[in-house]
């Protein structure tokens, strides 16, 4: 835990104070056809659509199935679109040149994650063109390069599933200094970053049939060599446990967690308190991101209690998915141990995000709100 926060907040000084992105609820159940083009300009604007183009969709409204996907979700030459990859993908084009768009989030062993499509990336750079790396071929990424990955603590909870790990800035094509932002849904226009990202899971609360079934609300942090990335369940919209207004504090406060460097892992957890809510004196308070961020948030993360834990060996971990856990079944609490709590807390603190500039946070000012 360090000051770091205000050494950093000079970077932050062209944000535009644009409305929040508003995480509405999404319906799962209606399938959105595919977009045609051009966007049709006499659209109604939707109230949230404030910082939109006229008659665009917003991205997290939008629904495909994982088969039927478009071949571009964002296909409209307006505000920054087009998007720059494609969303049709597959083995067939998994390759260092691949630029999907579609994320697959399944468990440890296989998941996805967004990096620079250029060489030594900064994501304030990159962030609308992100595309993804991925420990599994099926899902068209660019590979994730065998040992690039040092550790991971996969975790499933009630409402989200949540991945955090140790991985070398260079598998994503990021700078080795760079410190990374927050890729989410929304954005200041609410088309996303990357724009025309999805995202899709195999696990149970999202499975369609044999399929990955979409996710409409997750995040994903990465930079410092660390990335976090969590997918909300659509049943539970509130609260919501993939707030993507907290993008300035990082994987420790958005993401609690004690993900051990060196160790792989996939556990069972109860549910983190939502970023930005903390209790103190039996009162349970709000704290709002001042953007820049001139200081420390005024709480502590608390690491939500995990079971059940699996331990991986890493080799063998990302092989296509198949992999055998090296001891399973139950076993303590993974947060027990302070060596691992360091080692989570290294995430925290590094992970700011010049993204704010196109994202737009609107939380201004700041200060500690009671919640009766
Ligand atoms: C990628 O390959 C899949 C099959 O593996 C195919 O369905 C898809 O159309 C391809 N996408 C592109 C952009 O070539
Ligand atoms: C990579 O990016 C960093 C940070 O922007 C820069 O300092 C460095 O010179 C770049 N390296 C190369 C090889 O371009
Ligand atoms: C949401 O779905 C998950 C997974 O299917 C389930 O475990 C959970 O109980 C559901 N939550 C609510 C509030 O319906
Ligand atoms: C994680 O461990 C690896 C291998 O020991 C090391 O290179 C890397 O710097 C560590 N990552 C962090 C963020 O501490
Ligand atoms: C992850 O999911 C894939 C695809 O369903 C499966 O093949 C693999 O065994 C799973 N791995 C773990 C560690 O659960």
């Amino acid at each position: 835990m360090t000051p770091l926060l205000i050494t950093f907040s000079s970077l932050f000084l062209l944000a535009t104070g644009a409305p929040n992105p508003d995480p509405n609820p999404v319906d799962a159940n209606t399938i959105t056809p595919a977009p045609t083009l051009p966007p049709t300009p006499t659209h109604p604007l939707s109230p949230r659509q404030v910082a939109g183009a006229s008659g665009t969709p917003i991205l997290s409204t939008l629904t495909f199935p994982y088969t039927a996907l478009p071949s571009q979700v964002y296909p409209f030459n307006v505000l920054r679109g087009p998007q720059s990859g494609y969303n049709q993908c597959g083995p067939a084009n998994a390759s260092a040149t691949a630029n999907c768009q579609t994320l697959v989030f399944n468990n440890a062993s296989d998941f996805c994650l967004w990096g620079s499509p250029d060489p030594n990336g900064s994501i304030g750079d990159v962030e609308a063109k992100v595309v993804t790396y991925c420990t599994n071929p099926q899902w068209g990424g660019r590979p994730i390069p065998d040992g690039a990955i040092h550790g991971l603590q996969f975790m499933r909870t009630s409402a989200y599933i949540q991945i955090v790990g140790f991985i070398d800035n260079s598998a994503l094509s990021l700078a080795s200094t760079e410190t990374g932002g927050e890729l989410d849904p929304h954005g200041a226009d609410l088309q996303g970053n990357p724009l025309g990202g999805v995202v899709y899971s195999l696990d149970e609360a999202f499975r369609d049939g044999s399929e990955p079934g979409q996710v409409h609300n997750w995040n994903l942090f990465v930079g410092s060599s660390v990335f976090c990335l969590k997918a909300c369940f659509n049943n539970v919209t509130s609260p919501d446990y993939c707030e993507n207004r907290y993008d300035l504090v990082g994987c420790n406060f958005n993401m609690p967690n004690a993900a051990p460097n060196g160790t792989f892992q996939a556990c069972e957890g109860d549910l983190q308190t939502p970023v930005g809510t903390y209790v103190s004196a039996g009162q349970t308070l709000t704290w709002s991101m001042p953007d820049p961020l001139t200081t420390d948030p005024p709480y502590t993360p608390v690491v939500p209690s995990s079971s059940n834990c699996q331990t991986f060996q890493s080799g063998g971990l990302f092989t296509g998915g198949a992999s055998s856990p090296a001891n399973s079944g139950s076993s303590s609490a993974s947060n027990a141990n302070p060596s691992q709590t360091s080692g989570a807390l290294a995430v925290r603190g590094s992970l700011f995000c010049v993204s704010v500039i196109v994202f737009g946070v609107g939380m201004v000012g700041g200060g500690v709100i009671v919640v009766v």
